[in-house]
């Protein structure tokens, strides 16, 4: 972004551009299917009948804007992490007019037996696993708050009718396909760690980090917990306070198999990863979405 900033409170240029995402009004549409990987987001982006607006930003987003199956949407790859998510949700929100549908496709973390790698997960709901900062501060401001090394929220729900779009679509899409690419897993939940390392338990010698048992307090906490990662709840939350605006829902492949220790092979990732994509594109324009501009946009460069 080359432009002056006004606002400092939501910064935005004189066009209307938001700063990380670096997009403006007309440029992505109300239903949106997030990824991380932006080469993820570029192999679906090709079963768009056109692509009407791409960019990527000098923070690490992509946006992707086309119609699928006649119907407007975006295709927009936003790294990792709460923090992205953040940025992607509000700053999204603050360039689209009408209701938001949307559903992010990532990679994941098995903690159940029921999930080896190649399956598909589809959580009715999420929480967040966050490093708890005070535990390892030698001068903690206030000390009761300081005596466990991760804290574990509530659940935020999934949309249900989304959800339920999604499992058909996918469901449909799987079937049939070789032994390691599926199932899909529904019904339970997705954890977020703010992290990679420490909040999903990996074990590091290189860093205090205590967490030998934060994926079994996780489970303790919420026995049905299937998939860790770092995006999928945090956008539930989000979308859970945006004043009724924004309905979400995920759908992560198991990449990593938490409780044998296993990874996906690549040759299933080749075979699984487009199927998904399709599915999530196919479940996207089945939602019923009262859009106030979803008819005759026309996209601006
Ligand atoms: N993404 C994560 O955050 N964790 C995993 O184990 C795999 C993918």
């Amino acid at each position: 972004m080359k432009e002056t900033l006004t606002n400092a409170n939501f910064p935005q240029d004189a066009e209307g551009h938001v700063y990380h995402i670096n997009v403006k009004r007309g440029q992505v549409a109300n239903r949106i299917l997030t990824v991380g990987d932006h080469h993820r987001a570029r192999a679906i982006a090709k079963h768009l009948d056109q692509i009407d607006f791409e960019r990527s930003s000098q923070r690490g987003f992509l946006t992707i804007t086309g119609r699928y199956k006649g119907i407007p949407v975006s295709i927009m790859a936003i790294g990792m992490g709460n923090c992205m998510m953040d940025f992607f949700v509000r700053e999204s929100r603050a360039v689209v007019d009408g209701d938001i549908a949307i559903i992010r496709f990532g990679s994941c973390g098995s903690l159940t037996a029921r999930a080896p790698p190649g399956s598909v997960i589809v959580p009715k709901a999420g929480y967040c696993i966050r490093r708890n900062l005070d535990y390892f501060c030698d001068t903690p401001l206030n000390p009761a708050l300081a005596d466990t090394p991760y804290l574990i929220s509530g659940t935020f729900p999934a949309d249900a009718g989304i959800t339920e779009l999604l499992e058909t679509t996918l469901k449909a899409a799987l079937e049939g396909q070789q032994a390691d690419v599926g199932p899909v897993i529904t019904g339970g939940l997705n954890a977020d760690g703010c992290s990679f390392y420490s909040a999903q338990g990996r074990q590091d010698p290189q860093f205090w980090d205590d967490n030998q048992d934060v994926i079994k307090t996780a489970l303790a906490t919420h026995p049905t917990t299937d998939a860790l990662e770092m995006e999928t709840s945090m956008l539930f939350h989000l979308a859970q306070c945006a004043k009724g605006t924004v309905r979400a829902a995920g759908c992560m492949q198991v990449f990593a198999d938490r409780v044998n220790n296993g990874f996906i092979r690549p040759e299933i990732v080749k075979i699984l990863e487009p199927l998904v994509g399709k599915a999530v594109l196919d479940a996207l324009v089945l939602v019923d979405l009262e859009a106030m501009n979803e008819a005759g946009t026309v996209w601006e460069q």
